[in-house]
């Protein structure tokens, strides 16, 4: 049992619980503090190893330890089921809390992310992000995170953009980094899962999201019954943070219908 998550909590209406991805922290999802508050409880974890939740200890090495913090996150704030969002590896550990704590999962977002697992070079890819973590320190890993990180148009149009997102990026812990990426290799393949899924699923993709790319999501969309997939043009991998009002319009929406 570990102390609580640090956590937003705000605005009024249906709970929605936002996991962000690697390696985040909550900030990833300041754009939609705001504008999401009109229409929902917004719950926004740091996950354990990452910003203000770094100082509660050591954190999980896998997806499904951060899933349960998530489900005593949900139970100290009093909430019993919540829409269950996440963006890449946010949305891995969403799949992870939907076969743990499925009676708790209103509603899924699944934004940029992929059911599949690491593939050998993926896995190989992650141990040397391991070592750079190590040697070189987080603004290493954010630079090598970086080109993937956010899509092409905001490059050349949003530097300010690229450099909030990667500010983010090179804060993050390295004890958390190589955590997260442990966790990541050790992940199981989310691709079972999909046909399991029987709650309303919106599913959010940058068309030029290199790390996930839309291809993942068209193939979750075909497996997931009922499904909705949404595809933001001009936006990469961090879609939430590049294009916030087409994400957040469309979030919106998906609120309203659930
Ligand atoms: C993320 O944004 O969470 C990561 O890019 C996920 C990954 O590396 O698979």
């Amino acid at each position: 049992m570990s102390a609580l998550l640090a956590h937003d909590d705000a605005g009024r209406g249906t709970p929605l619980l936002l996991v962000h991805g690697f390696p985040h922290d909550r900030a990833l999802w300041a754009p939609q503090r705001r504008p999401l508050a009109r229409r929902a409880r917004l719950i926004i974890p740091d996950l354990r190893g990452f910003g203000a939740s770094a100082a509660l200890g050591p954190p999980p090495t896998t997806l499904e330890g951060h899933a349960d913090d998530l489900a005593r996150l949900l139970d100290a704030v009093g909430v019993d089921r919540a829409v269950v969002g996440g963006l890449s590896m946010g949305g891995y550990i969403a799949f992870a809390f939907w076969r743990r704590h499925r009676a708790r999962v209103r509603a899924l977002l699944l934004a940029d992310t992929r059911a599949g697992a690491d593939s050998e070079e993926g896995k190989a890819k992650r141990r040397e992000m391991i070592q750079l973590a190590r040697t070189a320190g987080p603004g290493a890993v954010a630079d090598a995170m970086m080109p993937g990180m956010i899509g092409k148009t905001t490059r050349a149009n949003r530097p300010e953009t690229e450099r909030e997102m990667r500010a983010i990026c090179a804060r993050a812990p390295a004890d958390g980094i190589v955590a997260a990426l442990e966790a990541m290799i050790a992940r199981a393949d989310s691709a079972p899962t999909l046909a399991t899924i029987d709650v309303p699923t919106l599913i959010v993709v940058g068309t030029e999201d290199a790390l996930t790319p839309p291809k993942e999501s068209e193939a979750m969309h075909a497996r997931i019954a009922g499904s909705r997939l949404e595809r933001i043009p001009r936006a990469g991998h961090a879609s939430n943070f590049e294009r916030p009002a087409a994400f957040n319009h469309i979030v919106s929406e998906f609120l309203t219908a659930v």
